[in-house]
């Protein structure tokens, strides 16, 4: 019985060791804007990225030349050379780069997807049907919402209901309370309505056209895979 269940943040499922909680496959969703920015990137020619927790641990990947990039409370870290707009990731910046990104959520939940699956995939609104289509190949399956600081992110959970409504269409899938939560929460509004703590917060930053960008659904028809160490573009068509 294929089976979908819904983390609204990494924080939610802290004791991941003790429950089993094993998955075929995981997709780790950061709505605003670490997998949006993610997804761009590699859509614009970015050879792959890495994911890392900690300012400090991009150092030795920009020695080796990648471009370093994030953010900390919304905005670039000193000395990096970019933040986490995905507006800022354009072809002529990112064509044939290697980035090594860190954010405050996303990456925390990427690098925390790690424990819960060996196949783990990045979505954003951007490229949702193309994952939803590559998870179905997988029984049980979760996903990650990168949240906020702990808590629940309106805009990752709408994406989430949108999987979940995907992946249901034509299959029976067993729905946790989570999935079943985001699923009805989807249903309600149809399209993706970006009014949650930190859009606003993006919005008082002046990150306006980020938030517009973010919620375009399906200008991409690719997938993203992370193997633990980088993010690589996978093409279907
Ligand atoms: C994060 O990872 O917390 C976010 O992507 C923050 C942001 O909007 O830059």
């Amino acid at each position: 019985m294929h089976s979908v269940h819904v983390l609204f943040s990494p924080e939610f499922q802290l004791d991941y060791r003790n429950s089993q909680s094993q998955y075929d496959a995981c997709v780790v969703i950061d709505v605003l804007r670490a997998t949006s920015t993610i997804v761009t990137a590699l859509a614009n020619g970015a050879i792959e990225i890495v994911p890392v927790l900690n300012l400090e641990d991009t150092v030795e990947y920009s020695q080796k030349g990648y471009l370093t990039a994030g953010e900390r409370g919304g905005v670039k870290p000193g000395g990096f050379a970019l933040g986490n707009s995905p507006l800022e990731y354009s072809v002529d910046t990112v064509r044939g780069k290697k980035i090594c990104l860190t954010t405050t959520n996303g990456t925390k939940a990427l690098i925390y997807a790690k424990e819960l699956s060996k196949n783990i995939y990045v979505a954003s609104f951007l490229n949702a049907s193309s994952t939803a289509e590559e998870l179905r190949k997988y029984e049980k399956v979760a996903i990650v919402c990168a949240g906020n600081n702990g808590d629940i992110s309106y805009e990752d959970t709408q994406l989430a209901g949108h999987i979940v409504e995907c992946l249901t269409q034509d299959t029976q899938y067993m729905l946790s309370d989570s999935a079943l939560i985001s699923l009805k929460l989807w249903e309600h509004l149809k399209k993706p309505q970006f009014r949650g703590s930190h859009a606003l917060k993006l919005m008082m930053l002046g990150f306006e056209k980020d938030v517009e960008y973010c919620s375009n659904v399906d200008i991409y028809d690719f997938v993203v895979q992370y193997d633990g160490e980088k993010l690589r573009l996978i093409d279907k068509s």
